[in-house]
């Protein structure tokens, strides 16, 4: 039987750096249900905040974020984010990332939303990607073994410790087990939950839903980015890079409506605030054909369009035929990111022992209501090493991890053939559509208490629904109908959570805003939600922010 001192699951950045650290003191095996290079991280683009610049200072980042959280954020940890986003950046530099580059030869940096410096360090507009191959790289020198395309079924927990996990893989269509002393999710985000989202097909929130069920918290899951700008229809990222070089946004009146709503920021006031704008321009009637806003670029010229957002050019030009040398980018809001996730401590710890988290999925809180552009790529390498680090330092002295009984593999053999059986039915895809939409409407950039109802009646039918699915193919390997099956069912449960925390959730604090408590009530709500696993369901409650330096106030940008 496989098993590892500290098991990850996910090969994208949090994964890799976890793995990294883990690496040098114990036994390290990563699970990925997708080839890495394949991970959601090599989708970011503009880039990765540090205050590197002699006329920037850490206090300043540390400001900034906690401004942008909307004082959520719990500053214990923000403090640890931005102290440690310098060594983190330079660690990527030396290990071969290949960031832009000043004329002195300097890592280059831009303006990103919501900071008062231009901050944000990056690698073209694919600084995803280049971070990403640099840690593979790195993985694949120092021989950590990863278990590519396999599918996790289950954290195993006993006793409130973690013991492995159960998997499908994929290659054989066989149900393994991998015994573990810790696991480390690093699963990324469930953008796929909603219609409209930047994230891809894989982003369905599984690494989420298998911590919950092993006993962990989920944490201020009501928090969901919308990004301003992505593509119209196809909802592909177009980098907030882009206003950062000096993109414009215009409504169907020309206008450069922001400046009714964020005078002094502009185009790079923070993501929510920029949403929102977007999403009133086209409510009320300002906008473009059946409801979408102009980036424009054409001012920036090509020679800076071709060296510092070529990939953006590029989709442009392949999804929606415009050139943006020449023509504005019709956008769109779209759901990006979610600020919550699996809670942890600022070391990825959970409550269950020897289960940590890092990267999207996790909740440490270092966003709060809302995320700055540019702090994600940092939160993976910064908490990914740590929650290593505390992983390594947890396994120490323990004995070899115990085998899983052989019944285990039965119980989800059963399951995985009972599904593959049943041949009446709903197919998953239709249904998750259904759950997609009906979050979009009523969980997006403006909620009501009324959406929120319908929605949570929505998702109620459709979980009914969800119990009686059917699978058409019928083999066993690379059955990726089985597996969206599977994750349907997890990307429900983070449905029902997200909608359920916005509805009780009576106030509007950064990404959340509702039309019909629109102001924040830091006297009822400076607090974080917390879902976990009861009988029937999930359970709600709330815990403290940590607040350290800076009190809240009025955010104004
Ligand atoms: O707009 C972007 O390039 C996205 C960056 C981020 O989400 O941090």
């Amino acid at each position: 039987m496989l098993s590892y001192d500290v098991l990850i699951i996910g090969g994208g950045l949090a994964g890799l750096r976890a793995a990294l650290e883990v690496g040098q003191q114990a036994k390290v095996g990563v699970v990925t249900k997708v080839y890495p290079m394949r991970s959601h991280s090599v989708a970011a683009q503009g880039g990765i905040n540090a205050a590197i610049s002699e006329e920037d200072n850490t206090e300043d980042h540390i400001y900034d974020t906690v401004k942008g959280s909307d004082y959520l954020a719990d500053q214990d940890a923000v403090e640890i984010l931005c102290d440690e986003a310098p060594r983190a950046v330079y660690e990527m530099d030396q290990m071969g990332a290949l960031f832009s580059r000043t004329e002195a030869g300097r890592i280059a940096q831009r303006p990103f939303g919501g900071q008062d410096f231009p901050r944000t360090c990056y690698a073209a507009d694919k600084t995803g990607h280049i971070l990403q191959h640099t840690l593979y790289e790195q993985a694949l020198r120092h021989n950590v073994k990863v278990h590519n395309e396999w599918f996790v079924l289950e954290i195993l927990s006993d006793g409130g410790e973690v013991r492995g996990i159960v998997a499908l893989d994929t290659h054989t269509g066989k149900v393994e087990t991998i015994a573990a002393n810790a696991v480390i999710v690093c699963t990324g985000g469930y953008g796929r939950v909603f219609s409209r989202s930047t994230n891809a097909l894989i982003n369905t929130g599984e690494g989420m839903s298998l911590a919950y069920h092993a006993g962990a918290a989920l944490k201020d899951m009501e928090f969901v980015q919308f990004h301003p700008t992505t593509l119209y229809g196809s909802n592909i990222l177009i980098s907030e890079g882009a206003r950062g070089e000096g993109g414009l946004l215009f409504n169907s009146e020309g206008e450069r409506f922001m400046e009714k709503y964020a005078p002094s920021k502009m185009e790079l006031a923070p993501r929510d605030v920029v949403s929102r704008s977007m999403e009133t321009e086209i409510q009320e009637g300002r906008g473009i054909g059946d409801g979408y806003l102009h980036l424009d670029l054409t001012g920036i010229g090509a020679d800076l369009i071709g060296d510092r957002l070529p990939q953006i050019a590029e989709l442009a030009r392949t999804y929606l035929g415009v050139d943006p040398v020449t023509e504005p980018i019709p956008v769109q809001p779209g759901q990006h990111y979610s600020m919550g996730g699996i809670g942890t401590d600022v070391h990825g710890a959970t409550e269950v022992g020897g289960l940590y988290a890092a990267g999207e999925c996790a909740c440490v809180s270092v966003h709060g209501a809302n995320r700055l552009g540019g702090n994600s790529l940092l939160d993976t390498v910064v908490f990914g090493r740590r929650a290593g680090a505390a992983a390594a330092a947890y396994v120490k002295g323990r004995p070899r991890p115990a085998p899983i009984p052989d019944s285990v593999v039965q119980e989800h053999e059963n399951k995985l053939s009972a599904l593959l059986a049943a041949d009446s039915g709903e197919s998953f895809s239709p249904v998750r559509k259904e759950m997609e939409v009906a979050m979009m409407n009523g969980a997006g950039v403006y909620r009501h208490k009324d959406g929120l109802d319908k929605a949570i009646d929505q998702l109620d039918v459709i979980k009914k629904r969800a119990e009686n699915l059917t699978v058409s193919d019928k083999t066993r390997k690379f059955n990726f109908e089985l597996q969206g099956a599977l994750e349907f069912k997890h990307s429900l449960l983070l449905a029902e959570v997200i909608a359920e925390g916005a509805r009780s959730r009576e106030e509007s604090r950064g990404a959340h805003f509702r039309n019909d408590f629109p102001e924040r009530n830091d006297a009822d709500w400076l607090k974080h939600t917390i879902a976990t696993k009861g009988e029937d369901g999930p359970v709600y409650s709330t815990s403290d922010v940590s607040i350290t330096k800076h009190q809240p106030k009025k955010r104004v940008y």
